[in-house]
């Protein structure tokens, strides 16, 4: 990933932040996932009056990828966010989104790197590493 990559994909997960549905935890996250054709498909979260039944940033972006046709070359994921949409401490991928990311990944056999981006520090780490010996789409091949 470039630096203008890079940029451009964090640009966009904090661009995603504007289009959360999040009335009731308040708490609005955008995601951004880039392909290696360079390509960003992005999502923020949308909540539900059934509170369990809230859709993260990562997800939804997962989605819509799915349905655009992207069946792997996932290169790299940027998730911000925060209260009422002001970016605080670093948002990390929930264990579900985890999975969820893990499944594009397989796919196309890439090990995106994730940045977390908080306020004041960005983490970056491999998928592989929030989700280490993932059960995926090999285990049932
Ligand atoms: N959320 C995300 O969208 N992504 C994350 O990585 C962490 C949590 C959402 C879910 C819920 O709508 C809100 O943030 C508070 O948990």
């Amino acid at each position: 990933m470039t630096t203008a990559e890079r940029q451009a994909l964090i640009a966009a997960a904090r661009a995603a932040v504007g289009t959360a549905y999040a009335p009731y935890s308040e708490f609005h996250v955008g995601a951004a996932l880039l392909f290696d054709d360079g390509e960003i498909v992005t999502g923020a979260n949308v909540e539900n009056a059934s509170y369990g039944l809230a859709l993260c940033a990562e997800t939804v972006a997962c989605a819509l990828a799915s349905h655009a046709g992207r069946r792997g070359g996932l290169i790299a994921v940027a998730v911000l966010g925060g209260k009422h949409g002001v970016v605080g401490p670093v948002v990390t991928p929930c264990g579900r989104c985890r999975q969820v990311l893990n499944e594009l990944s397989q796919l196309g056999r890439t090990d995106p790197l994730v940045l977390c981006v908080g306020a004041d520090e960005t983490v970056e780490i491999r998928l592989s590493a929030l989700l280490p010996r993932a059960f995926g789409p090999a285990n049932l091949a």
